[in-house]
Formats: structure tokens, C-alpha cells, sequence
């Protein structure tokens, strides 16, 4: 069992700390989030999620959107102690419902939300670790996965704030389709910088057949 690797510890420690800081939840930045959500959801019509889980949620950009979008019971795994705290002191996610470690081990029985999602965290994960995250990330589902990354045709390291190993980009609604013939995909789409604020972000909703 991998409970740490370097790209772990690196969120652990105070590269994580002090994105942590600077990730300010503003109101464009939420305003973006709100929109890019609503649309997500909109494609769960058919059972709209009770519980959702994020998984590596900092300290919640996408559950303070989704907070305003719909009454169901928020989770999150995140390995950072200090953006766990924030998410708990602001009230995102009950203190009961927050925990520690790491997609590859979520300390969270099966099918805990009827949705379970990432939004900038494979990309993040070492490429050798994503089959695991992803198995857990699956077990955790009741019904609904999402996944909000950047996107490469290829799979390709490119440095991250001047560190290399850190951020891997690739398929990654190929990859979930490729490992788990369970999916099926419900909608996919791209929120493009020039128009949303957000990072020019490719987003997949599957839903478990
Ligand atoms: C780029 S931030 C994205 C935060 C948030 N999901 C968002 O969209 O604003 C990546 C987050 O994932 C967490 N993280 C990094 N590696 C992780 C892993 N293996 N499992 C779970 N979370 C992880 C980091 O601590 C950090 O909070």
C-alpha cells in the first residue's frame, strides 16, 4: 500500500501549504465554478446526486459551488492538513465527512456518493499510482464520476511551476472509459479560458451502468 510518494508529499508539505494560500476562492474564480457546474449537473437529471465526494478538494472551490447549486451532503479527501482545516473552519464539508490521504487509499466505504469527482488532481498523480486512484475513485461512486483535468492527446509531463514529475496530462475520460467497461459516458465538454476564467479545463461525467 502507497500512502506516500514524491508528488504526495509535495501536496502535503509547503508547496501545498502555500497553494493553499493563494487558492482564494474569488468571486470570479466562483462565478466560473457555479457555471461550470450547473452544466454538469444538469446531465445527473436523471438522479440527481444526494452525496458528493471530491477528492483532493483543497479547500473547495468545486464543493463551495456546488453548495449553492444543490442540498446534497458534501465530502472530500484531501491530504494537505491546512486545506483540510479551511474546509471544515469555512463550513464546506462537516468535520465528520473530511478525510486525510490519498485518492489511492480513500478512507471511505463503497459507493459513499452517488457522485465521486477530481477537478485538477489525476493530473497530479504519477502516472504508475492512476490505476489505484482510480480503482478507489470507482469503488467510492454509487453512480456518478466526474473528472475535470487538463487534457493531452498523449501522455506528457510538462513542469509544474518550475518542478519537474509533478504534473502529467493525457486522456484521462480515455483512460476511465479503457479501465472500467462499468462506464458509460453522459457528457463531456471543455471550459475555455478565454471565455470562462477557468484553465482550459476538459471535463467527462460517466455514469455506472
Ligand atoms: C491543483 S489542486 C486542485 C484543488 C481543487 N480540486 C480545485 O479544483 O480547485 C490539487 C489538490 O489535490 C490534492 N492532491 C494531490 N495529490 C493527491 C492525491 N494523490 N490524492 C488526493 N488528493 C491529492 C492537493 O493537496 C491539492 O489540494
Amino acid at each position: 500500500m502507497t500512502t506516500s510518494t514524491p508528488q504526495a508529499e509535495f501536496w502535503r508539505g509547503e508547496f501545498g501549504d502555500a497553494y493553499t494560500d493563494r487558492n482564494a476562492a474569488s468571486a470570479e474564480q466562483m462565478q466560473a465554478r457555479i457555471a461550470l457546474w450547473a452544466d454538469i449537473l444538469a446531465r445527473t437529471i436523471s438522479g440527481p446526486p444526494k452525496t458528493i465526494l471530491e477528492i483532493g478538494a483543497n479547500l473547495g472551490v468545486n464543493l463551495r459551488a456546488l453548495r449553492q447549486l444543490s442540498p446534497a451532503r458534501r465530502l472530500a479527501v484531501e491530504p494537505n492538513d491546512k486545506a483540510r482545516a479551511v474546509l471544515v473552519r469555512d463550513g464546506v464539508v462537516a468535520a465528520d465527512d473530511v478525510r486525510g490521504g490519498l485518492a489511492s487509499h480513500i478512507d471511505f466505504p463503497d459507493g459513499v456518493a452517488d457522485l465521486a469527482f477530481t477537478s485538477g488532481v489525476l493530473i497530479h498523480i504519477h502516472p504508475d499510482h492512476l490505476p489505484q486512484s482510480l480503482k478507489e475513485i470507482h469503488r467510492c461512486a454509487n453512480r456518478w464520476i466526474g473528472c475535470i483535468e487538463y487534457f493531452s492527446d498523449k501522455p506528457e509531463m510538462i513542469p509544474y511551476r518550475g518542478h519537474e514529475d509533478r504534473l502529467f496530462k493525457r486522456d484521462f475520460g480515455g483512460l476511465w472509459l479503457d479501465s472500467f467497461p462499468d462506464l458509460r459516458i453522459v457528457a463531456y465538454g471543455f471550459a475555455w479560458k478565454r471565455v470562462t476564467g477557468l484553465d482550459n479545463l476538459t471535463w467527462w461525467l460517466f455514469e455506472k451502468r
